[in-house]
This record gives C-alpha cells, sequence and structure tokens, in this order.
C-alpha cells in the first residue's frame, strides 16, 4: 500500500493507494493542494476512486468538490453531510472498496453532527474526532459535547489500543499516534465522566476559526473562495508590471489606463493619465467610456485585486487587449511611482 500524507498550515490530508489495482482514495483534500495531489498520484500511477471529508470543514477549504469535477471520483461524505456535491452518502458501518482498500465508515457526531472516523486494518482517520493531545471543538454550527463523548467514549476508543490514529489537523508537526496514547495522555480524554466531558468542552472558550463563515459556506454549498474566484480571472487576463507601465506612461502613451476605485481615492492620486471609471459602473458606462474594442487597457484599483476581475469582465465583453496592473495603487505608491491628484 502507498501511504501518503499532505499539510497546508496544520490541517492533514492523506492518500492512499493500492499497488496492485492502482486504485486511491484521498482523505480531507484541502484547497490549496489540488496540485500536489494531482502530481503525486500520477507520479504513482494511481487512480483515484474516491475522495473522503469527514465532516463539513469549518476550518479549511475542501477541495472534494474541484478534485471529484476533475478527476471523475465520487466525493463520500456521511449522509448528514449538508454538501450538495457529495456523490456518495455513508451510513455508519458503510464500507469503501478500492481495490485492496477497505476503508469503514464509522459515525463519531460532536464536533459536528456529520462528523464520521473511517477506519482501515491497523489505522482510524478521526478528522476532528480526535486530535493528537486533543479533540475537535464542539461549539461551531451543529456541535454537541454530549454527542462527542458517545462518539469518543462508547465508539472510537473501543477500537484496539494500537491502532494508529491520523487526524484531519496537527500542529505541532507530529504525524500520528496510537488510540493507547491518546487513551493515556490526551487530556480531553481524562475527563472519562460524562459531565465532567461536557463542563470541559464548554468552558473551552476558544476563539473562532479564521475564515470560519468563508469555509462553512464553500464547504456546505459547493461554492467558490473568493480567492478562487480571482484565480479563475487572473487566468484569462495578462498582466503589465509596474516597471513596464511606469516606463510606457508618457505624452504618445498609447494606454488607457482605468482606475476602478471610488471618487475619493481617484482624485487623492491616481496613474498619471488613468481615466476613472469605478468598478461599479463598469458594466453600465463600457460602451460610452471605452467605444474602440481594439484600445489596450490596463486595469487599476487600489490592491490589485478588483482590476483582475474587471480585466476578466472586459475581455469577456471583447476589450481583447485588456490587462491588469500587477499590483494597485498602493502598491505603485510604495514604489515611489509618481501619482497626479485631480485638479
Ligand atoms: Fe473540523
Amino acid at each position: 500500500m502507498l501511504f501518503e500524507t499532505f499539510t497546508a498550515g496544520g490541517c492533514r490530508s492523506y492518500v492512499l493507494g493500492c499497488t496492485t489495482s492502482c486504485a486511491a482514495i484521498l482523505i480531507d483534500p484541502e484547497l490549496s493542494l489540488i496540485d500536489h495531489y494531482r502530481g503525486y498520484l500520477l507520479q504513482n500511477g494511481l487512480t483515484l476512486r474516491y475522495i473522503v471529508d469527514t465532516h463539513t470543514h469549518a476550518d479549511h477549504f475542501s477541495a472534494s468538490r474541484q478534485l471529484g469535477e476533475m478527476m471523475g471520483a465520487p466525493v463520500v461524505m456521511h449522509r448528514l453531510a449538508a454538501a450538495p456535491y457529495a456523490d456518495l452518502r455513508l451510513d455508519d458501518g458503510d464500507m469503501l472498496i478500492a481495490g485492496a482498500l477497505k476503508l469503514t465508515a464509522m459515525h463519531t457526531p460532536g464536533h459536528t453532527r456529520d462528523s464520521m472516523c473511517v477506519v482501515m486494518a491497523d489505522r482510524v482517520f478521526t478528522g476532528d474526532t480526535l486530535l493528537i493531545g486533543g479533540s475537535g471543538r464542539t461549539d461551531l454550527p451543529s456541535g454537541d459535547p454530549h454527542e462527542l463523548y458517545e462518539s469518543l467514549f462508547d465508539k472510537l476508543l473501543r477500537l484496539p489500543g494500537e491502532t494508529l490514529v491520523y487526524p484531519a489537523h496537527d500542529y505541532k508537526g507530529r504525524s500520528h499516534s496510537t488510540l493507547a496514547e491518546e487513551i493515556a495522555s490526551n487530556p480531553r480524554l481524562q475527563k472519562t465522566e460524562r459531565s465532567a466531558f461536557v463542563a470541559m468542552m464548554r468552558d473551552l472558550d476558544l476563539a473562532a476559526p479564521t475564515h470560519l463563515t468563508e469555509a462553512l459556506r464553500t464547504n456546505m454549498s459547493g461554492g467558490k473562495t473568493v480567492a478562487e474566484l480571482l484565480a479563475a480571472a487572473a487566468r484569462g487576463v495578462p498582466f503589465m508590471s509596474m516597471v513596464e507601465l511606469n516606463g510606457r506612461l508618457g505624452d504618445n502613451c498609447e494606454l488607457v489606463v482605468i482606475d476602478l476605485r471610488e471618487k475619493e481615492a481617484f482624485e487623492a492620486g491616481h496613474i498619471r493619465g488613468a481615466r476613472h471609471l469605478p468598478r461599479g459602473q463598469l458594466e453600465l458606462r463600457v460602451n460610452g467610456e471605452l467605444p474602440d474594442p481594439t484600445v489596450r487597457i490596463i486595469t487599476c484599483c487600489e490592491f490589485g485585486k478588483i482590476s483582475i476581475l474587471a480585466a476578466a469582465t472586459l475581455r469577456e465583453l471583447g476589450y481583447m487587449r485588456a490587462t491588469a496592473l500587477d499590483g494597485g495603487v498602493s502598491a505603485w505608491r510604495q514604489a515611489g511611482y509618481a501619482l497626479e491628484l485631480s485638479p
């Protein structure tokens, strides 16, 4: 069997590969690692058969939907998962078979109601139900400390003590542990009495994870993150560097620099000769402002993000020479290039 761990920040994902059949299963993929997974699968001659999300993640962006579409593999989640893109919904005890790989779902609600651990021979992928030296929190949407107590003490911890534990997170660089080690030393598992365990979980008072609303929105709906939206737009437009643009500015400049910011920002300082066309009015005013679709346009905004979306929109509208400034007016200013004030 091939087995590889992938890390993004504190997030862990795993690829299991059957060397006989070349079938692979990917557990808890993270959005920023899509090309890494694809590279690993290609390098090892593996075909992705299943993509498993152990639960609806609130703290990282799942890559399941995108990988499922790219690689033609079904997205597997517990039947209670809200995600409309889950193709195969499992119940407690259901098994996935891919070549010699056999993975069994153990429904372990508590961190979320759709949490499941995935058991395979000598190991268990615990999602956020059990972490090394910790457990998932129970204060996020659909979390419940009573359910986590039952999932841990009445189910997961009844697996053999030597079972290897591979969690969905670890922030201290530990690759895995065993259930016996966790039972002996994990502080969350020392409260073996239900009311004490529940009280401990309720008293944790943890800060909300970064990107909570965006992660829940995208993971539950299959919608895009803002970064994905920008990346998709960026793939369809060229950029111009600040050095290049600065060198081309002048009396005979053939470029039309469009400043997409609001009026006050534009008046406070803009690139020489730039025309003001706020992003919010772009589509409404484009016919009047840019009658010639063959003109070479450079879009700019404050931070160099909205300008990408605007250049992509202009290209879609037929302005085939629309280009985005690499960087925004903020970077332009910081680099020491001149800004012009409105009269
Ligand atoms: Fe989680």
